[in-house]
Order: structure tokens, then sequence, then C-alpha cells
């Protein structure tokens, strides 16, 4: 028995993006949109419009191709943001306008040099503008955790009249504790009038380490959206993190008697894809999808572990997505388990993208016993440049960020690598059994092909 849906509100191409060296550029937020389609986020803030030209036209390549998700954009409380963001999501199915004003003193006295009466009238304005273009809008008090709370409530009371669907309750400095972000959240729901009529949600940063704590305890009192990023990324010491989230809901029911729509299943691909993306390394001991998460060291956990995961894992990694580690990529391994790992590394290809992978992965194999995950990753960046010859399923893959910002001046093209000899004759399958002749020698490759997916 659930005591409600929770609405996962998605913010790595947003919030995520502005950490340092977590930049993406329109094919990589692409990519990783995508990914968090699979996922099963419900809000996808794709990005801050006003900000530069290539964020504005991010926004609207996501808006205008991911269909299911609502699609967010960030503007400050003024028209010229708000039309910009509504310019670059108005092709999307479902576009929410995001507006964010800051409420606290330091902010009003030092940022903006506005008084709080000017701060109340702009917040308004800005919400009835928003909803001229749009239905869905969302409003943010920046810094609303160091903001008297009457006053922030005189706010939130001043974007519900004007129409705000969302009132989303930001630590922006990641200054609060659990028990105060629940009193504030239960503070709101009683002193705004109307509230019953939005969502309310919670958006944690991580400055003291307790952005999932807060956003949790936001949830208890009240907050039905949480606003996280995958791996935790985002300003300074990040923001809660997605995957954090919504396990301890899985995994603490009795907690936290919440639903999402997260695909557990998908959460390490997306965790590696933006790894990948942005060359920045996911911590091993990274709760969820770290190297280390599922990795049991001392003998004793072995031991215990062996005899029943239940012992020392309170969740299993197929649950997450994380690869089972049974099965090892080496030399013997085939194309099915190859194509298996790449999935959940959040690669699909065609048999032909598959086959440039296997080729190269075969010679590596040949050389280095166990071939791990990054070598696979490096692999698939390698073979799969965007204008290679073949298709992968999903969008095309380009070289990590970190990777090209070291790269050298471009190499001459490599002579392509020999090909494995296949068990396979001209003329018979992998088991030796004759093929019909045909003279059209693309349909015998096509038919090798078929044999060989099962090997
Ligand atoms: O942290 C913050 O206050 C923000 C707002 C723009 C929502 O990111
Ligand atoms: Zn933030």
């Amino acid at each position: 028995m659930t005591s409600g849906r929770v609405t996962v509100f998605d913010t790595t191409l947003r919030d995520g993006e502005q950490s340092p060296g977590c930049s993406m550029n329109q094919q990589e937020k692409l990519r990783l949109a995508h990914q968090l389609d699979r996922l099963g986020v419900d809000v996808i803030e794709a990005g801050f419009p006003i900000a530069s030209d290539g964020d504005f036209e991010s926004v609207k390549a996501i808006a205008s191709v991911v269909r299911r998700p609502i699609i967010a954009g960030l503007a400050r409380a003024c028209r010229p943001d708000i039309e910009r963001a509504w310019e670059a999501l108005r092709y999307a199915e479902r576009p929410r306008i995001h507006v964010f004003l800051a409420t606290s003193d330091i902010h009003l006295k030092y940022k903006l040099r506005i008084t709080r009466e000017e701060c109340v009238a702009q917040a308004g304005e800005a919400i009835r503008f928003a909803k001229s273009l749009c239905e869905d809008v969302e409003f943010s008090p920046e810094d609303a955790t160091r903001t008297e709370p009457e006053f922030l409530c005189r706010v939130l009371q001043a974007v519900v009249e004007e129409g705000a669907t969302t009132l989303n309750i930001p630590d922006t400095v990641g200054y609060t504790v659990p028990a105060e972000f629940g009193e504030l959240i239960t503070t709101i729901r009683q002193r705004v009038k109307g509230i019953e009529k939005v969502t309310i949600s919670a958006h944690c940063h991580n400055d003291l380490g307790m952005a999932v704590a807060n956003a949790l305890a936001a949830v208890a009192s009240g907050a039905r959206q949480v606003e996280c990023t995958i791996n935790g990324i985002g300003e300074r010491a990040g923001n809660a993190s997605l995957e954090e989230i919504v396990m301890a809901m899985r995994v603490r029911p009795d907690q936290y008697p919440f639903e999402t729509g997260i695909v557990g299943e998908q959460i390490f691909a997306a965790s590696q894809m933006l790894s990948e993306i942005t060359g920045v390394p996911v911590q091993p001991n990274k709760a969820i999808i770290g190297r280390n998460a599922f990795a049991h060291e001392a003998g004793i956990h072995q031991d215990g572990v062996l005899k029943n995961p239940l012992t020392y894992e309170i969740m299993t990694p197929q649950s997450v997505g994380v690869p089972d580690s049974k099965l090892v990529l080496g030399k013997h391994s085939g194309r099915h388990a190859l194509s298996i790992r790449c999935e959940q590394l959040g690669y699909q290809f065609d048999r032909r993208g598959l086959d440039d992978i296997y080729r190269r992965f075969v010679r590596l194999a040949d050389k280095i016993k166990h071939v791990e995950d990054h070598h696979l990753l490096e692999l698939i960046r390698d073979t799969h440049k965007p204008s290679g010859s073949a298709t992968p399923l999903i969008e095309p893959i380009v070289p990590a960020k970190a990777a090209v910002v070291n790269a050298p001046p471009p190499a001459p093209e490599p002579e392509p690598e020999p090909v494995k000899a296949f068990p396979v004759g001209p003329h018979t399958n992998a088991f030796g059994v004759p093929l019909p002749v045909h003279s059209d020698s693309h349909h015998e490759q096509t038919q090798q092909e078929d044999y060989l997916w099962g090997v």
C-alpha cells in the first residue's frame, strides 16, 4: 500500500550540467535525454534557454523529439527569459516553463537589489506572463531555506494566485537538515491557500551531504516531486542523486511508501552514459552505482554472500541494472554476451554495428584476459564515431569530453583490423552445415551474419 506517486524531475541537463567539467553539447544532451526517457523520469529539465544559443538549441531539439516526459526549460522571472524559454519549448508534447526568483534577504539585498515588496510583485507578474504562454508553470523561490518562512509563504501565495502549478522549494546552498526541511514543507502546506491544487517539489543541494535525506524528508512531509540528477552531479557538491532517492523508496517502503515511474534496470546505463559523455568518473564507493557498490572484498562477507546474497546485499545488482558480474567478458565470449553487456552499458547496436565492436573486442580479449566495462566503453567510443559506417540503434556516439580536449591532432585512419576467422566457410554455417548457394554475395554475407548472431 503506497501513500502516492512521486514525480521524478531530472535536472541533469540543467543543474547537473552546471557542475565543473560536466558541460555537454547538443548531440550529447540528446543522447542522454533519450536515456532519461528510457529510465522513466517524469520531467526532463533540458536547459536554460536564455543562457546561450547552444542551450536554446538543445532544449528545442529535446522538446521536438523526446515526446513522453514533460520537457522543462528554466527562466529568470523576467519577460525575455520566459519568452526565450517558450520559444525553445513550444514544440514539446508537454512543455513546462520553470521560473525562478531569489527570495532570501541576502539575495534580495546583495544580488538582486530589490525590496521584498518588489520581489512579490515580480514573482507574480512573471508567473502571470508565463501562464499566458504555457499551462504548466513551475515557480522556484531560490534560496528558500534561508528565506524567512513567513515571507516565503507570501511569495508562494502570490504565485499560486497567478496559476503556478508546481511550487519547487530549493535548498540552493545545501544548508538545511532533514527535520527542518520537513517542517518547512509542512508550514507551506498549512499556510499557503490553494496549495492542495499544486504540487510541492524539493530541490536539494549536497553541500553538507544531506541532499537525499532532505529530499526524502520533504516527501515524507507532503512534497510530491523531487528534483535530482544522475550520479548526483550539479552545482558545487551536486544535487540529490536520482538513483539514491528512488532506491531508498524501493528498499525501504516501510519508511517511504511512495512510487515513482523509474525503471530501476536502466539506472546503471544512465549513470555510465553520463560518465562516458562528461568524462567525469563515478566515485567507486558511490551508493547504488559505484564500482564497489556490490563488491565484497572481506572473506566473511564473501562467504555470506555466496551462501545467501541477502546477508550483505539490501538490493540486487540486477534491480539497478548493474551487469551480472558472473558474465565475464573474455576471448571466449560470443556476440550475444557482448551485445547484452553493451545494452547494460546503455548501447544498442544493429548487427553490423555489433560486428565492428566484436572484431576489435576479440583482438583486445586476446591481449588482456578480461575485458572490463571501461575497456568496452572505450572500444565503443572509438569504433562508432558519428560518421562511422555502423548505425547504432540509439544516437551516434561521440568521444568523451576529456578525450576531445586532450586529443592530439587527428591521426590518419588506421588500416582496417583483420577480421577474426570464424569457423565458417563461404558456403557453410557456424556448424559446418552447407548453406544454399546464392549468386548475390551480399545476401550470402547477411545469412552468415544471421548464423553468427547466436555465437
Ligand atoms: O538551486 C537552485 O536554487 C536552483 C533553482 C534555479 C531551482 O537550481
Ligand atoms: Zn539547484
